[in-house]
């Protein structure tokens, strides 16, 4: 077995930062294998490209001949499974994707790495990890004053992105205590950050704002999100991979509940301060409350105790500290802008939002 981890769905929003993160701060090699849909960008990962200890291999997880002979090549002492359809609009339209991907997609995953880890020699089959990322959204939806979910909570998923995303924890939990696989599973709350494709809110809000375009909000903008700055979770995830105990969940949230309204809000006031000469002022003025999405869940929180008592981990950022730096890294970055918000991109929000 060598140093390698196996990342997959490293040219997405959280996995992309992850490599970035683990390149800077670890001295070990990463391989990427991801299939490249609309929302992996190579350009993510630029930065790193030229680095010896970067290899990234474009293909399917689902894949099974692939899969097998990376980890044959590579032999990884970890996967970290990122790799997923991860917009739960989109999973309302077409579930398809959703199921092939998040669940087709980890069980391909996980019976390759049993096979993989079952050869090993026994000295590295303690140390192998198979780590998978998953959601807060398989637990379902709180009432206005329930307790933040933890990690006994029920699971109720409620679309079929949550529902795909809650067969695969199932599965990562039966490949543990079926066959042993050393498995760890960590469930999130919503993320921003640099490099998040912008059909997702935060990030479109900042576009859409900056062009004079209206700003959607689903229903009454009162649902609420427990928000979390990308790095923190990366950084969760690496401490779960070191110190976790196998077989376990963990629960990784940002103790930042905010109505989506206040979101908006709070971005408006900031561009409002930053971009004065944008074309329509003050830029809450393009609010507009829209249809509902089907099934909405109406409120996510995260009690992170259990990482932050067994791991010390903590977020670093807060909400204020975090939105600033995402704006900004929106305003300096236009070329990946301009990029991604070609082609495809408008084909989404022009059906999406019509
Ligand atoms: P993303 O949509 O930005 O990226 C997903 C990546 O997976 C893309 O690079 C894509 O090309 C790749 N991919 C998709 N299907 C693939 C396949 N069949 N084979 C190989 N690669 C494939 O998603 P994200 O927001 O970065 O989320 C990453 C993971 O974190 C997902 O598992 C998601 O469920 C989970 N998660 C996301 C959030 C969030 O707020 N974004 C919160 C909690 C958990
Ligand atoms: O909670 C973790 C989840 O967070 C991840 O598992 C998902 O992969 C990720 O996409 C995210 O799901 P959400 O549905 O919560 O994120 P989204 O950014 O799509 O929406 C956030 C909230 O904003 C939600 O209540 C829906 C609302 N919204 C979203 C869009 C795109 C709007 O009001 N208007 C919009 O146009």
């Amino acid at each position: 077995m060598q140093n390698t981890i196996l990342i997959t769905g490293g040219s997405g929003f959280i996995g992309s930062n992850f490599i970035l993160q683990w390149i800077a701060s670890e001295r070990t090699p990463v391989v990427n294998l991801d299939k490249l849909t609309y929302a992996g960008n190579p350009r993510n990962l630029q930065r790193v490209s030229s680095d010896t200890r970067y290899c990234f291999m474009q293909g399917d997880i689902c894949d099974r001949d692939l899969v097998h002979s990376i980890l044959e090549r590579h032999k990884p002492r970890a996967v970290v499974h990122f790799a997923a359809e991860s917009h739960v609009d989109r999973s309302i339209r077409g579930p398809d994707d959703f199921i092939r991907t998040n669940v087709n997609g980890t069980f391909c995953l996980l019976e390759e790495a049993r096979a993989y880890w079952m050869a090993l020699a026994r000295q590295d089959r303690e140390l192998f990890r198979f780590l998978h990322v998953s959601t807060d959204e398989v637990y379902g939806s709180l009432d206005p004053h329930d307790p933040p979910f933890c990690e006994t909570t029920r699971y109720a998923p409620n679309s079929p992105y949550s529902a795909s995303k809650a067969a695969a924890d199932h599965l990562v939990r039966a490949y543990f205590h079926t066959y042993d696989v050393p498995t760890l599973t960590t469930n999130c709350s919503n993320n921003y950050g640099p490099y998040q494709f912008p059909e997702k809110l935060i990030p479109l809000i900042i576009l859409n704002a900056r062009k004079g375009k209206s700003l959607p909000l689903y229903g009454d903008g009162q649902n609420v999100r427990d928000w979390l700055y990308v790095e923190d979770h990366c950084e969760a995830v690496r401490m779960v991979l070191a110190r976790g105990r196998i077989g376990e969940t963990y629960n990784i949230g940002g103790w930042n509940e905010k109505r989506n309204v206040e979101v908006v809000d709070t971005i408006c006031s900031i561009l409002d301060d930053l971009c004065g000469n944008d074309p329509v002022l003050p830029h809450r003025t393009l609010i507009s409350f829209v249809k509902d999405r089907p099934g909405h869940d109406r409120r996510y929180a995260m009690d992170a105790c259990k990482i932050e008592h067994e791991l010390s981990w903590k977020p670093r950022e807060t909400f204020e500290s975090g939105i600033r730096k995402t704006i900004n890294w929106y305003l300096q970055n236009e070329a990946w802008v301009n990029e991604v918000t070609a082609g495809n991109y408008r084909q989404w929000i022009a059906t999406h939002y019509s």
